[in-house]
């Protein structure tokens, strides 16, 4: 990140130190707001289409319209002006969207409905976590401590904030959060194991973000003949994994080897693990095509 990038603030494109928000934006108040993570490789944004749909259905699940008939696709077009404007247009980059209800005398109630939403993106330069994907992830497990809407895509990270931190302050990658006695998803990443020779993950429920790359690999899994059973993996399922790995825009699939300080399977990269790797990184070299 540079103080020069440019970035997008509610109509203008300014360098990011001159980038202002009020003190009184709903998204720093309340983290009343959502947001959409785009991977982008030459300059093509990668499952563009899923991510505008996410961002349409994170925002009428909050209830905050884009002023002026603005669309998820006019981001992504304002996003890719961004990349031209940054000299991104080469390589992996990511862009951040983010949307707030906007700026208001606080008060927890929504202000009036004209009020235009505040919208701010930036694009970074990426580079995927090679050493990981090729050697697995340690990761731990951690109690899902939050609220019942996680399907959608907000601001309010905060209990994923804090198990993300307590995973690093214990040397892992990711925490695979469990709610109910069900492995849900990671704080950033949705999980995936092999109990009994079946690969499962958690059903695309109000407990866990419907993953972009969940969806993609979906579609991959089955054309080398791989099926995601959707029921969830239980705690006391963990002993018996064989394989275990996560998803998301910026980790693609990464094995995860060891779990609370444990092994997972022979506590190496599994085979089918190592499949799906291979087909999703196919599928990002060409465009998604
Ligand atoms: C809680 C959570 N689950 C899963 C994911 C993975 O989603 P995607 O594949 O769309 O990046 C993310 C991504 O940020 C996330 O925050």
């Amino acid at each position: 990140m540079n103080s020069k990038d440019i970035v997008y603030v509610n109509g203008a494109f300014v360098p990011r130190a001159e980038a202002r928000i009020s003190v009184e934006d709903r998204g720093f108040v309340f983290g009343d707001g959502v947001y959409e993570v785009l991977r982008v490789i030459n300059a093509r944004p990668f499952a563009a289409k899923f991510h505008n749909d996410r961002l349409k259905r994170s925002l009428e699940g909050v209830r905050i319209s884009l002023a002026g008939g603005a669309s998820p696709e006019s981001l992504t077009e304002i996003a890719n002006q961004l990349l031209r404007d940054n000299g991104l247009l080469q390589g992996e980059a990511t862009i951040y969207m983010q949307v707030t209800r906007g700026v208001a005398t606080r008060a927890h109630n929504f202000p009036p409905p004209d009020l235009p939403p505040t919208i701010y993106i930036s694009v970074a330069r990426f580079t995927p976590y090679s050493e990981f994907a090729q050697t697995g992830a340690p990761a731990i497990t951690h109690p899902d401590i939050r609220w019942g809407r996680c399907d959608l895509k907000t601001l309010n990270l905060l209990p994923n904030v804090l198990a993300s931190q307590t995973a690093k302050e214990r040397g892992a990658f990711e925490a695979m959060l469990i709610r109910d006695g069900v492995v849900t998803e990671g704080t950033k990443t949705n999980f995936f194991g092999v109990v009994d020779g079946s690969l499962r993950t958690h059903p695309s429920d109000t407990h866990i973000l419907p993953g972009i790359t969940r969806s993609v690999l979906r579609d991959l899994a089955r054309t080398v003949n791989i099926d995601f059973d959707e029921t969830p993996i239980r705690a006391e399922e963990i002993p018996r994994l064989s394989e275990l790995f996560l998803t998301g825009t910026t980790t693609d699939v990464m094995p995860v080897v060891r779990l609370d300080d444990k092994p997972v399977g022979k506590g190496k990269p599994g085979e089918l693990t190592k499949k799906l790797q291979r087909v999703l990184a196919e599928s990002l070299a060409s465009g998604g095509d």
